[in-house]
């Protein structure tokens, strides 16, 4: 039996939790938006084509903003095509995934999707094949009331009443050779920094986005950041971080360890955009937008087979496993540990496409990583209190990783205490406590664990509830103002405290 011990005092708060990090991402890429979130053929579709029982399962996950519509796509996508009448839009193709868009869904749809699904749009501009121009033409068209000739065009559309879409991505992964219009540091940040200048002139009270590094694994991290926000920073109120893991060789233990590698570069965009922040001397902080995180390698080898020019076609369709949940559950407890600076973060992505939940012409179904996801969204509100974790730790490629991720959120409005844990050690159960003579009229409310003997289980549309948390019997309580839990081997927990 492992032992560990989590230090915490109600005092010391790491930071508010900003309800975004809880976002996720619909791109137009395979199945995410046709056949995903809208297919006016299902017997599921309401009127305007948007499937219900899709909502349904989104509502639950309580994803409070959602990026569209790249990713990729956006970086050659003209907004123009997917709005009036669908009779009259263009099929055009999409050199991000080399697949036809039939442009039948677009940003009208999207916004009355979002409304349906109590979600807030986080909306892309494209900095790859276009500018400056069109980025103030969407903001005019999405933002203003009207007497001009795009916030016009909107009402000509049906939509009399401004989109007010708040929160912007400047481009997409503009440092990745594989972007249409793919620049470099200085290129892209002078972009930025006038895309977001003009998008600013149209409606002020807007927040921007400007593009990190597609990874740590980017030869071109670090100088990225800088020269971007050296270039931008006035503009900025953001800078993203995208990373996707994958258990390429089989091994469990350094696949867990990924949330070391994910700390370390949440810790290094930090200290980047603050060396940034110190050199031109000024008092605004840059946050982290961390709008694409997951696991993602499963459908690799599969989508290389695919056919070029068709439309929707299966892709990125990643099936989760069980330990696939344990990483998600680490991602999350890593982000938020940094609540201070990471304020925005999206799941990529939703639906069908590397996504928590699936989709048939029968049915949807929750994947593994939708329950982690679900219960940290649903439980962790309120603030972050500074979590030391004491427990034993293991070698892995990343350096020491702890057998244990684990964060403790406070809620004051509902007086409780939340403790999220992954117990990663694959043999071994763990005894967790926690001094909580701080809170001393608490009880254990709550004890919800993920656990599966098979870390390679799936869930299915035959067998959608194989991998599903459980209520845990009595395996956490407090005795003297100290929490002892048992946290079986290879298990994700909720532990909520409030007063009895
Ligand atoms: O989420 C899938 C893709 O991953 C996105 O389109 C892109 O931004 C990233 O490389």
């Amino acid at each position: 039996m492992k032992k560990a011990a989590l230090h915490i005092d109600k005092y010391f708060i790491t930071g508010d939790i900003d309800e975004r990090i809880y976002g996720s991402f619909i791109e137009h890429l395979g199945r995410a938006v046709y056949g995903g979130i809208y297919q006016p053929e299902s017997p599921q579709a309401d009127k305007n084509g948007l499937r219900q029982d899709v909502i349904e399962l989104i509502k639950k996950l309580n994803v409070p903003v959602v990026r569209y519509p790249g990713g990729n796509f956006v970086s050659g996508y003209h907004w123009e095509d997917g709005v009036g009448p669908k009779d009259k839009r263009p099929e055009k193709i999409d050199l991000a995934w080399n697949v036809i868009e039939t442009n039948q869904f677009g940003l009208n749809e999207f916004m009355d999707w979002a409304r349906a699904a109590h979600t807030s749009p986080m909306m892309a501009v494209n900095l790859g094949t276009r500018g400056v121009e069109d980025a103030k033409n969407i903001v005019e068209y999405c933002n203003l009331k009207g007497g001009s000739y795009y916030s016009n065009l909107r009402r000509s559309h049906g939509y009399e009443a401004p989109h007010n879409i708040k929160l912007w991505c400047l481009g997409n992964e503009m440092d990745g050779p594989w972007q249409m219009g793919h620049k470099n540091a200085v290129e892209y940040g002078r972009i930025a920094a006038e895309a977001g200048r003009i998008m600013k002139m149209v409606d002020p009270d807007i927040e921007l986005v400007a593009c990190g590094s597609s990874g740590l694994q980017m030869d071109t991290f670090g100088s990225w950041e800088d020269t971007v926000l050296s270039e931008c920073y006035d503009q900025a109120d953001y800078l993203s971080l995208h990373q996707y893991y994958g258990n390429y060789d089989n091994n469990t233990a350094d696949f867990l360890a990924n949330t070391v590698a994910m700390d370390k570069f949440i810790s290094s965009v930090i200290s980047i955009c603050d060396s940034v922040k110190a050199k031109k001397r000024k008092s605004k902080n840059i946050n982290l937008s961390f709008d694409e995180w997951n696991v993602w390698y499963h459908s690799a080898e599969q989508d290389k087979q695919l056919e070029r020019w068709c439309k929707a076609p299966h892709q990125l369709e990643d099936i989760y496993n069980f330990e696939d949940a344990l990483l998600v559950a680490g991602m999350m407890i890593t982000m938020l540990r940094h609540a201070d600076r990471v304020k925005i973060a999206c799941l990529a992505q939703l639906v069908n496409v590397i996504a928590p939940i699936m989709t048939s012409d029968t049915g949807a179904w929750m994947q593994t990583i939708y329950h982690p996801f679900a219960l940290i969204s649903n439980f962790g509100r309120g603030h972050v209190l500074h979590t030391i974790t004491d427990a034993p730790v293991y070698e892995s490629s990343h350096g020491d990783a702890p057998y244990l991720d684990a964060v403790c959120i406070r809620n004051e409005e509902q007086d409780t205490l939340t403790i999220f844990a992954v117990n990663k050690a694959l043999d071994d159960d763990m005894e967790l406590t926690c001094d909580l003579r701080q809170f001393a009229d608490y009880a254990v409310t709550e004890h919800i664990v993920l656990t599966h003997e098979d870390l390679k289980a799936i869930n299915t549309e035959e067998n959608p509830d194989n991998v599903a948390p459980v209520r845990a019997a009595k395996s956490a309580q407090i005795e003297g103002g100290q929490m002892t839990a048992h946290l079986c081997s290879k298990s994700f927990h909720v532990i909520q405290l409030g007063k009895c």
